[in-house]
């Protein structure tokens, strides 16, 4: 059994994901806990079933949180993808009241993954000048230099012609419109090209759920910059929580 183990929850639109992971690695120890997002998906309802996860693990120490929001000071300010009471959550005293025995650490979902994906992944990763995405409801976005974080970059929500890259492109826009690996893969590259143009990343990663089926469409992407999956998949939020909250990496 790995010795330095920390506990990560990933809050996502349909489901919230936890458990145990070894901190040396960032692979999971044991099962994966997943309970679906209760609808509404308020800061109660969703604070109780991420208890329900830790009470299953029997988990007794810190641990980390993942949000689709921005988060600063522990504050939840932006409510793009979930129910909006969590604007303006105050989420220390949120996880007080619901994980009293426990120190809890909030971080947007996507700086989770990038810093997970810094610390764990491809060593291309760890250096230079990374732009993570995820794909999945929205799109989100890491900006990491040398593995260190600029946190709540929200570029899923950058206007590209008429409308925010995370509409015409997220994995989520893939299903409702239909839309084969090759029309999407088009658009995905539009967004890329568009950051690149901005941000001159050295790399881009890409993560979510559908970088699982990465041989699908990363090689169809056009743009300069070499892009390769997440290394850590799905797991990255979950990895990047535990780790924030272990050494206290808080935006
Ligand atoms: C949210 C981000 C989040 C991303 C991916 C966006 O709509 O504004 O905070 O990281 O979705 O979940």
């Amino acid at each position: 059994m790995a010795e330095n183990i920390g506990f990560g929850v990933d809050v996502g639109g349909s489901g919230i994901k936890g458990g145990v992971v070894d901190l040396d690695t960032g692979e999971l120890v044991g099962e994966r806990i997943k309970i679906l997002t209760p609808q509404p998906a308020t800061p109660d309802a969703v604070a109780e079933t991420i208890a329900e996860i830790v009470r299953i693990a029997g988990w007794e120490g810190p641990v980390g949180v993942t949000l689709p929001s921005v988060i600063r000071d522990q504050t939840a300010l932006l409510a793009a993808n979930i129910d909006e009471s969590w604007v303006d959550m105050d989420c220390r005293e949120l996880f007080s009241r619901h994980l009293p025995d426990h120190r809890t650490h909030v971080l947007n979902d996507a700086d989770a993954a990038g810093l997970a994906e810094a610390r764990f992944g491809d060593a291309h990763a760890r250096q230079g000048s990374v732009v993570l995405l995820t794909f999945g409801t929205g799109i989100g976005s890491a900006l990491l230099h040398d593995g260190l974080l600029y946190p709540n970059s929200e570029l899923g929500h950058l206007h590209i012609g008429d409308d925010e890259a995370e509409h015409i492109a997220s994995a989520a826009a893939k299903e409702r419109e239909d839309l084969s690996y090759k029309k999407w893969a088009k658009r995905v590259s539009k967004v890329l090209r568009t950051y690149e143009a901005l941000f001159w990343p050295t790399l881009f990663v890409v993560g979510g759920g559908i970088s699982r089926k990465h041989e699908k469409w990363v090689p169809l992407l056009e743009c300069r910059t070499p892009v390769v999956p997440a290394k850590l998949h799905n797991n990255a939020g979950i990895a990047g929580a535990a780790l924030a909250a272990s050494e206290g990496l808080l935006p």
